[in-house]
């Protein structure tokens, strides 16, 4: 309902009267005005007089009613612990694919390696139900698929020049824009579900936190609207999922990552490596080239680029 009365309020000028909305829509005037009073209270700007109504403003929102035939599956929450753990019941409780759970703030985002994410609201904090019908093998070209194509968003739809630093950050030369985290669940060596996991910094301030972090609004030099670039990214997303479980998907990852041929640490929890990023294999696992030349395969880990040449090569130490 919400929705199509912000329809009928976008799509006329001039105010609109209760009675036009109430006949079009077929309900009475009184629900209309609970309607439009829930949509003020939150943030929508809509003028009400004796003659009707009229919208003057909308919120950056990120409410179920303003992503049109995705409405059923997308669930916000203004603030959440975690949207990995609302994504992960509703996975389990069998929600179709590309359900999205959103928050406006998380008290406990997480992050990789059981950091904290820390999520101030202005930020795009979601996770996204996927469910490819593969391997759990197979399960991390998921999510190279994934931040593949927000690197692809980023660039067509803002102009903003992202790579991907193995495995699956976001980085703006070499501040990190976005991070990525995914959970995954299978039953008789089968997924039954990926859940995805993405922070974007748009119009937080992340750097009072982490300092190597940058936001898209310090970037393009201006506050964004959240929902048209993740309507974009779901676009694209949901568009060539099939494609997410080639092998070819790890060839266009590599395309785009700054992190091939590069003096790489990467810290895991058992272990800390230090050597030369020289490929990521078919199962998305990075190659690193020892002092000796052997390659370590290294299946997950934070990375760090920048190490200097001198300490590169030989380092394999324990945490
Ligand atoms: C990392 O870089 O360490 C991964 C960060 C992932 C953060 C996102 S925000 C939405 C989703 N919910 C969480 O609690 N974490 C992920």
């Amino acid at each position: 309902m919400k929705a199509a009365i912000l329809d009928i309020l976008r799509q006329s000028a001039a105010v609109v009267s209760g009675e036009a909305i109430s006949g079009k829509l077929g309900v009475s005037r009184v629900s209309v005005w609970k309607h439009i009073r829930r949509l003020q209270e939150l943030g929508y700007r809509i003028a009400a007089g004796p003659q009707g109504y009229h919208l003057l403003h909308s919120p950056d929102a990120l409410f179920p009613w303003e992503f049109g035939q995705r409405e059923a599956r997308i669930h916000y929450h203004a603030r959440v612990d975690s949207t990995m753990n609302i994504a992960r019941q509703l996975a389990r409780e069998n929600c179709p694919a590309f359900t999205v759970v959103i928050a406006g703030r998380q008290q406990r985002g997480r992050g990789r390696l059981n950091r904290r994410w820390y999520s101030a609201a202005g930020g795009l904090y979601f996770t996204i139900v996927l469910r490819p019908q593969i391997s759990p093998s197979l399960s991390a070209r998921v999510n190279f698929y994934a931040s593949l194509t927000l690197v692809q968003t980023l660039q067509e739809e803002l102009g903003v020049a992202a790579a991907v630093k193995w495995p699956n950050d976001i980085l703006v030369g070499e501040r990190k824009l976005v991070g990525m985290l995914s959970e995954m669940e299978s039953e008789g060596g089968e997924v039954s579900f990926i859940n995805i996991g993405i922070g974007i910094n748009v119009n937080n301030n992340p750097v009072l936190q982490e300092p190597n972090a940058v936001s898209l609004k310090e970037i393009v030099g201006k506050p964004l609207q959240r929902r048209p670039l993740l309507e974009a990214f779901l676009d694209r997303l949901e568009q060539k999922s099939d494609q997410a479980v080639l092998p070819q998907i790890i060839d266009q990852w590599k395309r785009h990552t700054t992190t091939l041929g590069r003096s790489v640490r990467v810290v895991t929890r058992q272990a800390v490596f230090e050597g030369l990023a020289v490929d990521v294999d078919a199962t998305g696992a990075l190659l690193q080239q020892q002092d000796d030349g052997t390659l370590q395969v290294i299946t997950h880990g934070d990375c760090f680029h920048g190490i200097p040449r001198s300490s590169v090569g030989s380092r394999q130490g324990r945490k």
